[in-house]
This record gives structure tokens, C-alpha cells and sequence, in this order.
């Protein structure tokens, strides 16, 4: 198997927002699969009880709240919830949010609506949860937060989704200073094209999609949330994480190139859920 679940995150007690679907759903299947404690959340409840089932039958102690997280009053519920369901909280991973190309800097757009609609997805529920659950995470061994941004916080295509995005990596910096005298790392990871529900439709953009000629599958940023969260990374906050096979360290001149000597050849793509345990 290419990876070996173990016991990094026994009886951890973590929040996994989005964990209904996509990136999130692998890092709740992750996470428990590691032995954690896990409550995942998201609007749609069909999907939230599909996620949920999935964790049970693999005897994951697991609950599924619906919210819209952005709604500070949404997210304080949420984290006092969990807290009263599990009796504790260890680990917040702040992976809900959407995103869009069709969302340029716009002095025309009703009071800059498109970017109160990413600020609401991708910041506000990550600034709320993470900020309502300091006071649980405070002096629990090994509290940590992990948040989900994106490579179009590096990117100028992506217009107010990468202001968004770019915002929770600063939010990810502030935690980290004010969560180490509470006993709390802050980190990020910025994912660059993960196959999803969302990009599905953009098999297109395969070849362009990572230095490796594919896209990422959920469990590859899973694994890497695992790490994050855990002991493994004692000496590591305040930072982002950039996982996509190698996209931003490439150039769009040098694609003809890359093609050439085949560079992605001996990458090929992972299964969605390689690991998940049975
Ligand atoms: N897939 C990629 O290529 C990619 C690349 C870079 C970064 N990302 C980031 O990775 C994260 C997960 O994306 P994904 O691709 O897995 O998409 P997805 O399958 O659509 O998952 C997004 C999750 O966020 C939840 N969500 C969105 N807005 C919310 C809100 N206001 N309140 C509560 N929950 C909300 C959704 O739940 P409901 O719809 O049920 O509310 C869903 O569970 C996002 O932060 C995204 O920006 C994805």
C-alpha cells in the first residue's frame, strides 16, 4: 500500500469543516483512520450523513453538524457543540470554503458582493470557528489548527477568491503567534488542483494541472493535514504548506519543455482514497 494508516492522531478530538465533501471528507476518513475523534460539518446535510456513514463503517466515533459557518453565531454553536458531544477539542481543520475564476476586482458589483461572497466561504468560517474554538484548544497537548487556502493566493487568475485565500494564510500567521502561549500550532496548506466534485468537470486541465501532468487526489492533502495536526510537526507553525505537484514552481513558458523530456512521467495518478481502510 502506498500508505500505512497508523495511530497519529489517537483519540484526538478534531473539527473538520467542509467534511461532507471533497478534501474535507478525505481528511475526515484521514483523520480517523489515524484514530481520531471526529466531527465534520457542512450545509448539506445528505452529503454530511453519506460522510458520516462512511466514517462509522470504518468504527470512527464520528458526528456530522450542519452550518453555515459563515454566520459567526453558526460557527460559536458549532464549536460548543462538539465540545459538549466529544468533551473536548484538540484539532480544528478550517477546510470549508468554494471558489470561482468569475470573480474580478469590480467597482460594479453591488457593493463588492462578489467579494463578500468569497470572504463568506473561505475566510469568515475559518476566522469564526478558529477564533471560538481557542479558548477549548487552549493548554490541550498538542493543539493544533490546520486551514485549508489554495494556490490562487499565489495566482492573480483567480481575482477575490485569491484575496480570500490569501487571507486565511495571514489569518494562519496570526494564530500561530497567539495560539503559542496557549499551547497551539497554527498551520496551512495551500492545495493546488485536487480532483473534487468541484474540478470534476475540468479533466481538461489534466496536463496543465501539476508538474506530474494530473491532479491531486483528496488523500494526498489529507496526508499531509495529518502531519500538520500531529506530533510529527512539534516544531512547525505559522505556515502554509504549498501541495501541488510542483504547479507553482513551473512556468507556462516552459510547458513545450516539460513536455519534451516527459516530465511527469513517473508520477502517475493515485486512486482517490489509496488508504482508506476497509
Ligand atoms: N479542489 C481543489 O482543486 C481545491 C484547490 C485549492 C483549494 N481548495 C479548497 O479546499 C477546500 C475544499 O474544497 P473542495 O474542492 O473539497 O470543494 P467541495 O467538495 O465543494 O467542499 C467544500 C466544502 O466547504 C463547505 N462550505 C462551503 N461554504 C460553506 C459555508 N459558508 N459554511 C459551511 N460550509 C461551507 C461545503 O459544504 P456545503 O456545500 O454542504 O455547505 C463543502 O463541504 C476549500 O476551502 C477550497 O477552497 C480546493
Amino acid at each position: 500500500m502506498y500508505y500505512t494508516a497508523g495511530v497519529k492522531l489517537q483519540d484526538r478530538i478534531a473539527i473538520v469543516t467542509g467534511g461532507n465533501s471533497g478534501i474535507g471528507r478525505g481528511i475526515a476518513l484521514r483523520f480517523a483512520a489515524e484514530g481520531a475523534r471526529v466531527a465534520i460539518t457542512g450545509r448539506d446535510t445528505a452529503k454530511g450523513e453519506a460522510t458520516l456513514k462512511a466514517l462509522q463503517e470504518r468504527g470512527a466515533e464520528a458526528a456530522f453538524f450542519a452550518a453555515d459557518l459563515g454566520d459567526e453565531s453558526a460557527a460559536a454553536a458549532l464549536v460548543a457543540n462538539v465540545v459538549r458531544r466529544f468533551g473536548g477539542l484538540d484539532l480544528v481543520v478550517n477546510n470549508a470554503g468554494a471558489g470561482t475564476r468569475r470573480a474580478p476586482v469590480s467597482a460594479t458589483d453591488g457593493a463588492g458582493q462578489r467579494l463578500d461572497t468569497l470572504l463568506r466561504a473561505n475566510l469568515l468560517p475559518a476566522y469564526h470557528v478558529a477564533a471560538h474554538s481557542l479558548a477549548h484548544l487552549r493548554g490541550r497537548p498538542g493543539a493544533a489548527i490546520v486551514n485549508i487556502s489554495s494556490t490562487a493566493a499565489l495566482h492573480g487568475t483567480w481575482g477575490n477568491y485569491g484575496v480570500a485565500k490569501a487571507a486565511v494564510e495571514a489569518l494562519t500567521r496570526s494564530l500561530a503567534v497567539q495560539g503559542a502561549p496557549l499551547g497551539i500550532r497554527a498551520n496551512g496548506i495551500s492545495p493546488g488542483w485536487i480532483t473534487t466534485e468541484v474540478t470534476a468537470g475540468n479533466a481538461a486541465t489534466d496536463r496543465g494541472a501539476s508538474l506530474f501532468g494530473h491532479m491531486g487526489t483528496p488523500d494526498e492533502i489529507a496526508r499531509v493535514a495529518v502531519f500538520l495536526a500531529s506530533a510529527d510537526a512539534s516544531f512547525l507553525t505559522g505556515q502554509t504548506v504549498i501541495v501541488d505537484g510542483g504547479l507553482t514552481i513551473t512556468d507556462y513558458a516552459s510547458l513545450p519543455w516539460l513536455d519534451a523530456v516527459g516530465a511527469w512521467k513517473l508520477f502517475p495518478p493515485l486512486p482517490p482514497d489509496p488508504g482508506a481502510p476497509a
